[in-house]
């Protein structure tokens, strides 16, 4: 707990007056927008594009103006959490289900900064069973395919019934073992009919702030 408000209150120092922030999803970067909401009080002045409904709840609690993705052309800064962070800083995301809104956002974003304790870095992807978004109709067929490319596939639930996302799509959890590959899965994946996108993001983190060796550190893409 104490970790990831420490790496969420640091991606702070990115944020500038004027600037259009993107805000992430989760219980790390939850530190992030309310540090945020705090310095709006004092008066800096940006706008928040919410990657969830969820995000877009907690943005309103803590103040923070927001602003519809229809109205902008682009992100000045994004901040989000990531459930496993590489030795290249590619990332799982989506274990709470907004990866797509999520990867549309740091897409957007000119800077794209990513919060992680330290439990989430590894040194290859795969462990944490990776999140795909697929349409409803046919999803049996979209995990067949999943099946085929190597991944095992469980539909997530809630209290019995097919977890929904903001978009209104299933979430297939699939773990691969080791994704030696990131780049070649997440395309691969997004070539299968029924799929959205999934929560592999190759090349997009511009840094990461984590915890190493109990110390506060930043890493930067290479
Ligand atoms: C949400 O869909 C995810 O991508 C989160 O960003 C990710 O699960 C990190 O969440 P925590 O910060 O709660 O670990």
């Amino acid at each position: 707990m104490m970790e990831k408000k420490e790496v969420g209150e640091k991606a702070i120092e990115y944020v500038k007056d004027g600037m259009t922030v993107g805000l992430g999803t989760g219980s790390t970067v939850y530190y992030f927008i309310s540090k945020l909401g705090e310095l709006v009080q004092q008066g800096l002045s940006i706008k928040g594009v919410p990657t969830s409904k969820q995000t877009e709840k907690l943005a309103i609690e803590h103040g923070i103006p927001l602003v519809s993705f229809r109205e902008i052309e682009q992100i000045d800064v994004a901040v989000d959490g990531a459930d496993e962070v590489d030795l290249d800083l590619n990332l799982i995301k989506g274990g709470g289900g907004a990866l797509l809104r999520e990867k549309i956002i740091a897409k957007a974003a000119k800077t794209f900064i990513v919060v992680a304790d330290s439990h989430k870095n590894v040194d290859t992807l795969g462990t944490f069973p990776l999140p795909i978004e697929v349409v409803p109709f046919g999803y049996r067929m979209t995990m067949k395919y999943i099946r085929e490319l190597g991944g095992n596939p469980t539909l997530r639930q809630r209290r019995g019934t097919p977890f929904l996302t903001d978009n209104g799509n299933y979430i297939i959890d699939s773990s691969f073992q080791e994704i030696n590959q990131p780049e070649v899965l997440e395309k691969n994946l997004n070539l299968l009919p029924g799929v959205v996108d999934n929560g592999l993001f190759v090349g997009m983190a511009d840094a990461v702030i984590t915890i190493v060796d109990n110390k506060l550190v930043t890493k930067a893409r290479r």
